[in-house]
C-alpha cells in the first residue's frame, strides 16, 4: 500500500485490522454527525496565501509545560492502543520521542505505565479518567509521578460513554461479540499472529496492576459504562491538584464558561475536545468551539486542541484559530495499526512536512508567526 499522505494510513488500517477495532477507533458516538463535522469544519478553514517572503528559514518547536517540542503537536491518550498493534503504547511513545512530541497514556491502555514510561527520554504525559473507584485514582498518580510523569491530563467529558453503534454491528461489544471477534481475527492473519499471539498479555495493564489480577477485554464497553463515575464535579479534582505537583490538564472543555472554570480551578491549560465525535453527537466541532474559548482565556493558561486533525494544514489551522498546540488521536492510530513504530514515525514526518508547506506559503516563520491573520477571515465568516 503506498503511503504518500497522513490521511493514506486509514485505509491502511482498514485493511490490517479486524472490524471490531477498525470500527472501535474509526467511529463515533450516535449518527456520528459530529464525527464528521470536525474534519469537514476544519478541512473548510481556509487559509490566506501570501507569496515573496523568503522563507527559507523556519522554526517549528514549541515551549510547552517546560518542554520543548520540535512542533505543536502530541499524542492523544487512546484507551486499547495496544491491541492496534504488539504492545502499542510502547511502539507509540517510542516514536513519539524519536521525533520530539510527547505521548500521552490513556488511563484503559493495555501496557501499563511501568512498561512505557522507562522505554522513553523525554516525559511521558499521563492521562487519568474519573473511575468510581478512588483509590485506584490515586494508585495511578502515585505509579505515574514515580514514573517520571510531569504532565497530568485530566479527562472530564465522558462521565457516561456516549452510544456507539457501530461497536454493537461490529462486534466489540453487542450479541455474541466474543465468536465473531475470533471469526474476525482469523480472517486477519497479520493482526492476529503479531497482535493476538504476540502482543499479550491483552488487559487494562493500569487497572490490573493496582487490582493484582488481570482485567479482561472481554466487556471493554461495558467496563466503561460501569466504572465511569458521573457524580464528578470540580470540587472532586481539588485532591488531584493538592497532590499533583506537575502542569495539570483538563481535557473536554468545548464552551468558554468552562475554559473560565478551569482558570479559576487553577488549571495550567485545557483541551478542547469533543472527544473526536465520540461522546455527545450535535455539539460543535472543536475548530468551530475554539476561538470564543480562545476569546475568554488565551494567555492564562496552555490551550490544546483535539478532534479532526489528520495533517498539518490541520494544525496550522488550530493554531491560527488559537490553539497553543495540538494533539492527535485516531491520526496516529491508523498509522500504528498499518506499520508500528515506524508508521507512527512516519506520519510524524509528514505532518511536519505539511506543516511546513503550509508555513511557507502563509508567510510564517515561527510558531509565534501564526495568527488569525493567516486566515481569510471573511470566508471563513461566510461559511458559519
Ligand atoms: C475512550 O476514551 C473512548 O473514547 O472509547
Amino acid at each position: 500500500m503506498i503511503i504518500s499522505a497522513s490521511t493514506d494510513y486509514r485505509a491502511a488500517a482498514k485493511r490490517r485490522l479486524p472490524p471490531f477495532l477498525f470500527h472501535y477507533i474509526d467511529g463515533g458516538s450516535y449518527n456520528e454527525h459530529t464525527l464528521k463535522r470536525n474534519v469537514e469544519d476544519l478541512s473548510d478553514i481556509a487559509l490566506r496565501q501570501r507569496v515573496l517572503n523568503d522563507m527559507t528559514q523556519l522554526d517549528l518547536t514549541t515551549e510547552l509545560f517546560d518542554e520543548t517540542l520540535s512542533m505543536p503537536v502530541a499524542l492523544s491518550p487512546v484507551g486499547l492502543t495496544g491491541m492496534f498493534a504488539r504492545r502499542g503504547e510502547v511502539q507509540a511513545a517510542r516514536a513519539a520521542d524519536n521525533q520530539g512530541v510527547p505521548f500521552t497514556m490513556s488511563t484503559v491502555s493495555v501496557c501499563p505505565i511501568e512498561e512505557v514510561a522507562p522505554v522513553i527520554s523525554r516525559p511521558m504525559w499521563f492521562q487519568l479518567y474519573v473511575l468510581k473507584d478512588r483509590g485506584f485514582m490515586r494508585n495511578a498518580l502515585e505509579r505515574a509521578k514515580a514514573a517520571g510523569v510531569t504532565t497530568l491530563v485530566f479527562t472530564v467529558d465522558m462521565p457516561v460513554p456516549g452510544a456507539r453503534y457501530r461497536d454493537a454491528h461490529s462486534g466489540m461489544s453487542g450479541p455474541y461479540a466474543a465468536p465473531r471477534r475470533i471469526l474476525q481475527a482469523i480472517t486477519h492473519p497479520r493482526w492476529a499472529l503479531d497482535v493476538g499471539v504476540l502482543g499479550k498479555p491483552h488487559d487494562l495493564g493500569n487497572i490490573s496492576a493496582y487490582r493484582g489480577s488481570a482485567t479482561g477485554l472481554g466487556d471493554y464497553i461495558g467496563w466503561l459504562g460501569n466504572n465511569f463515575d458521573p457524580s464528578i464535579c470540580w470540587k472532586d479534582l481539588e485532591w488531584i491538584r493538592e497532590f499533583w505537583d506537575g502542569p495539570m490538564v483538563i481535557k473536554g472543555i468545548l464552551d468558554p464558561d468552562d475554559a473560565r472554570d478551569a482558570r479559576s480551578f487553577g488549571a495550567d491549560g485545557i483541551i478542547v475536545s469533543n472527544h473526536g465525535g465520540r461522546q455527545l453527537d450535535g455539539v460543535p466541532s472543536t475548530c468551530r468551539a475554539l476561538p470564543a474559548i480562545a476569546d475568554a482565556v488565551k494567555g492564562d493558561m496552555k490551550i490544546l486542541v483535539d478532534s479532526g486533525i489528520r495533517t498539518g494544514l490541520d494544525v496550522l489551522r488550530m493554531l491560527a484559530l488559537g490553539a497553543d498546540c495540538t494533539m492527535i488521536g485516531r491520526a496516529y492510530i491508523y498509522a500504528l495499526a498499518a506499520d508500528g513504530e515506524a508508521g507512527v514515525i512516519n506520519l510524524l514526518k509528514l505532518i511536519e512536512s505539511e506543516m511546513r508547506v503550509a508555513m511557507v506559503l502563509t508567510g510564517a516563520r515561527t510558531i509565534a508567526d501564526i495568527s488569525p491573520e493567516l486566515l481569510v477571515r471573511e470566508l471563513n465568516q461566510a461559511a458559519r
